[in-house]
């Protein structure tokens, strides 16, 4: 197996960082692979906000709690009920890729970018975790005003389409799942 594969196979969504900031030039090889990822038409219609201010991230968690617990999921309403529970396990950076809403497929585009730079820090030793809950508040009737308010604002035409915790885990990351049998079809 190529190193590649090898990584993709290996990267786990981690949920305990480490206070440590990644290491800027790192942070720049991740966010290029990301810039490198295919896009339809190659609009590349991304913009990508990367929150390392502690105060905007814990404003921002506080925000994403609170819409866990008005959620109807009774996972996450559950999850929120805790004081322990961190909706960014304390990672100290949170990356938001944002997309111009006219492009061709925004959504794609931009959660094809995260996932390069899923796998790109996972190769650098760097921990990451998908957070769906900032594009959740963003969604919500109030969302896009309360994230201003804190100080968190995208460009123009632009709507927050994927967002990822990365830093170093606390701890080791778990097995990954088995695969779900039967997924595969040839057609030949
Ligand atoms: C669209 C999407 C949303 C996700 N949202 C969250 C989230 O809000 N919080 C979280 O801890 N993990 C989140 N995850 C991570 C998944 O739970 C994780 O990828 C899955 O359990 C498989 O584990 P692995 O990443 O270690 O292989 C999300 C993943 C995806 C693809």
């Amino acid at each position: 197996m190529n190193e590649t594969i090898h990584t993709i196979l290996t990267r786990r969504s981690a949920r305990a960082y480490q206070s440590r900031q990644i290491d800027e030039k790192e942070m720049h090889e991740i966010l290029q692979a990301g810039q490198y990822a295919p896009s339809a038409m190659g609009q590349q219609p991304w913009h990508f906000t990367i929150v390392q201010n502690p105060d905007l991230l814990e404003k921002l968690q506080i925000l994403c709690k609170a819409s866990f617990q008005l959620s109807d999921n009774a996972t996450m309403r559950e999850l929120a009920s805790s004081d322990d529970f961190h909706v960014f396990y304390h990672a100290p950076t949170l990356v938001i890729i944002s997309g111009n809403s006219k492009a061709v497929a925004p959504l794609w585009d931009c959660v094809l970018a995260m996932g390069n730079m899923l796998i790109a820090a996972a190769s650098l030793g760097i921990a990451s975790c998908w957070q769906h809950a900032p594009i959740m508040v963003y969604g919500s009737h109030t969302g896009p005003a309360s994230l201003s308010s804190i100080g968190l604002t995208f460009p123009s035409g632009h709507i927050p389409y994927a967002s990822a915790v990365f830093g170093y885990s606390a701890q080791p990351l778990p097995e990954a799942a088995p695969r779900k049998p039967d997924t595969v079809t040839f057609l030949r």
